[in-house]
């Protein structure tokens, strides 16, 4: 078995850093070879949207590190998924990640013919900052075919100054201990049917559908609050079965929606740039981008 993890922050023995490595060290116990990566030494750049990869089944061509991280995420039965909160959210490496994903939607099928299961550390500096930490953290698991089997939020300000929060550290190893679990075949805990997160994204915000249903935005999971003190709501399982990121919804968005797109566009294709024409007008607006020494 072999577990990668991912680091999403440049500080060294940062707060991302220590707590992976503690997710790491009850797997690495069970024998599970553990390789870690920080992703922000990669170069990852931005999707230029060509979708060559799901229309021609084609190589990106973005030139960059996407590929080889990829790879080596191909190769991995289980992740850690470790990222500081920039500014409400995972930094922007973990964004600039999932953007690519669909350079994997073709080996969907392939990729969900054996289980694989991650875990995700969200670090921030202090409570209440970090709304969309955990849930932006397990779509990256999901779009990457991996299950969550669960999620950490750990607070500190300072590069490692985690350390002093021990209860979180041995939160952080009880996470690597879940995840060797499943992957040596332990059964995994049933979805929960009643609380205050998405059981799938584990995220505490819903749109708010009236009559007291609410609906995860990253899972489509619905719901109806049943404990307004409380804010619990009870989930239609029905919908957690089939969530936005379960296998077959996913395949279904893939064929009948992103590959069917290429036709409709097409279809119409002299109409749009018929229509376009007219913004060429205003291109007389666009600032040109610094100069720099490197490019010249
Ligand atoms: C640019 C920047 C933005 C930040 N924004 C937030 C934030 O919105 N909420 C929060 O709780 N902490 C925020 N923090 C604090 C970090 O999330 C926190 O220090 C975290 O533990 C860093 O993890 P690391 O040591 O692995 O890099 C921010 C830190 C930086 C540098």
């Amino acid at each position: 078995m072999k577990v990668l993890g991912l680091v999403a922050s440049d500080r060294v023995l940062g707060n991302s850093e220590v707590l992976a490595k503690e997710a790491a060290r009850p797997l690495l116990e069970a024998g599970v070879q553990v390789r870690l990566l920080r992703i922000t030494d990669l170069e990852i750049r931005s999707c230029i949207g060509c979708m060559r990869c799901v229309f021609r089944g084609a190589r990106c061509p973005v030139e960059d590190d996407a590929e080889h991280l990829f790879d080596l995420m191909l190769e991995a039965d289980g992740l850690i998924l470790s990222a500081p909160t920039y500014v409400l959210e995972p930094a922007a490496i973990i964004k600039a990640v999932v953007d690519r994903f669909l350079m994997l939607a073709l080996r969907f099928p392939e990729l969900n013919a054996r289980p694989r299961y991650g875990v995700s550390i969200s670090c921030a500096g202090i409570e209440g900052w970090n709304p969309l930490g955990v849930p932006l953290l397990n779509k990256f698991l999901l779009a990457f075919r991996y299950r969550v089997v669960g999620s950490l939020e750990a607070y500190a300000p300072g590069p490692g100054q985690i350390l002093l929060d021990e209860a979180v550290v041995s939160r952080a190893a009880d996470l690597g201990r879940a995840l060797a679990g499943v992957l040596a075949g332990e059964a995994t805990e049933g979805t929960a049917t009643r609380g205050t997160r998405c059981p799938v994204c584990h995220g505490t915000s819903f749109e708010l559908l009236g009559d007291g249903r609410v609906r995860c935005p990253l899972c489509r999971v619905l719901g109806r609050i049943v404990d307004q003190a409380r804010g619990v709501v009870e989930f239609e399982q029905d919908s957690v079965r089939n969530h936005r990121w379960a296998d077959e919804p996913l395949r279904e968005h893939v064929e009948n929606w992103i590959l069917k797109t290429e036709g409709m566009f097409r279809e119409r294709a002299r109409e749009i740039r018929a229509r376009a024409a007219a913004y060429r007008e205003l291109d007389h607006l666009w600032l040109a981008p610094p100069e720099r020494q490197d490019s010249a």
